[in-house]
């Protein structure tokens, strides 16, 4: 505790970097911040790379080995690039020690995060909010588990990551929409019905900022009326931001709990390097909380299962993608801004009878092919079967998702190019 203290010290001076590169807290072989001279440039990344994923018991992929070569899979949300070259050479140095004994989380796990969002998303965190989680949808379940109980209601905004939904319910809770409202082509929260729907038995609202399946980056008011909205009511607010590393053309991730004092009131974030730096595989994620309450309350539900003692390969995940420079980062949002470029131009030229939401965040892209006037499942066989693309159908994700597809879009190019030439070739058919 008291080296806690003494870091968190250090980190308000400013000096967890110096810490870090004179070795006093790097316990994994990788990471220690480089100088900017000797940085790789971006073009050192080769993202228009074909990797093969066969074999390696991708979900993704396992439908084009069951169905052929020429299904091409834009479904399940992780891109097939490689991860950074700093997070392998991370792996391969402790596979390296054969040494896999048990493992208790080090204090750089917390340090990292608290100056990641620090420097990432301008937001003062300190170590003792943080605590590990198994996963980003295990943490908001554990979560639902250890804050309410069997019939009460939790809150959902669809169109939205459909697990949400199926949990909740599977979990023996009741999930309430409240369906966000298209404004002038653009996505809000309907705060008036939000209000209307909120009783006695309502104790959680599960917010996606950014929101999947849309790329939504939702703004400071917007994050604050919820806050104030959740706070009134006593509702508590499960803040999936999974998403909020990969924001895309300049737009900004604000972290819910930095809004304002109800936020950080009624809020837990749950958040994971495993979608940025593509590593979905290697489980790994963790919570922020501001209220003590709301912390001492979780934590304990999470070492009465022990949720919270974290696996040797997730630990490294997170510290080493946290502390290493973000030239690699940088390099991916650029080029997922290049595919989202030319997506946008491709419907516009080819296909303009399908409008695709252009995202503020993240790989997916959110298709509006209502004026193809098709059934669902017309729809969806379009994509399918006559495409040959592996989609997700909008339907899932709840009311407002009728009429609309999700692709995936973190690809090389020409993957991409490949499967919207399908899909006109499809449509014009
Ligand atoms: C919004 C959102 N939350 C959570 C997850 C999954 O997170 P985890 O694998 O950490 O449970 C995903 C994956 O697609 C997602 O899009």
């Amino acid at each position: 505790m008291k080296r806690r203290t003494f870091l968190k010290n250090m980190m308000a001076a400013g000096a967890v970097g110096s810490l870090q590169t004179s070795g006093l807290i790097s316990l994994v072989s990788c990471s220690s911040e480089k100088e900017s001279s000797t940085l790789p440039s971006s073009s050192d990344y080769n993202f228009d790379e074909v990797i093969d994923r066969t074999g390696t018991w991708s979900i993704k992929y396992s439908r084009v080995e069951k169905m052929g070569n020429d299904i091409i899979p834009m479904g399940i949300a992780d891109m097939d690039f490689k991860t950074a070259p700093f997070m392998t050479d991370a792996y391969k140095a402790r596979i390296e020690r054969d040494v896999f004994g048990y493992t208790h989380t080090p204090q750089e796990f917390y340090d990292c995060i608290a100056n990641w969002e620090s420097k990432q998303h301008d937001w003062n965190v300190t170590p003792d909010d943080i605590t590990y989680i198994p996963g980003v949808i295990t943490g908001i379940n554990l979560a639902i588990q250890c804050f309410t109980e069997k019939g009460d209601k939790i809150i959902i905004q669809p169109p939205v990551y459909n697990p949400f939904k199926s949990y909740i319910n599977k979990l023996g809770r009741e999930a309430v929409d409240n369906p966000l409202k298209l404004v002038d082509g653009k996505y809000e929260m309907d705060f008036e019905h939000l209000e209307s729907i909120i009783d006695d038995k309502t104790k959680g609202l599960i917010l996606c900022n950014p929101q999947n399946p849309g790329g939504i980056t939702w703004n400071k008011e917007t994050l604050s009326q919820l806050a104030s909205i959740c706070a009134k009511h006593n509702v508590m607010v499960f803040s999936d931001e999974i998403h909020g590393d990969l924001t895309l053309f300049g737009k900004k991730h604000i972290p819910f709990l930095s809004v304002n004092e109800d936020a950080a009131k009624v809020g837990i974030i749950f958040s994971s390097p495993t979608k940025a730096f593509n590593i979905a595989g290697i489980i790994t994620a963790h919570t922020v909380i501001k209220s003590e309450s709301i912390r001492k309350q979780y934590v304990e539900y999470l070492e009465s299962g022990k949720f919270n003692e974290a696996p040797i390969f997730s630990l490294i995940s997170t510290i080493t993608a946290y502390t290493n420079p973000t030239d690699w980062l940088e390099a991916l949002k650029a080029y997922i801004e290049k595919n989202v470029e030319f997506v946008m131009d491709y419907f516009k030229t080819n296909i303009p009878q399908i409008k695709p939401y252009k995202p503020g965040a993240s790989f997916l892209i959110w298709l509006d092919c209502s004026e193809l006037n098709l059934e669902q499942k017309e729809l969806a066989d379009l994509f399918s079967e006559k495409a040959k693309l592996v989609v997700n159908n909008g339907a899932i994700y709840g009311p407002g998702g009728e009429g609309h597809i999700r692709i995936n879009i973190g690809c090389p190019l020409s993957v991409l190019k490949k499967a919207l030439d399908h899909l006109k070739e499809a449509v014009s058919t």
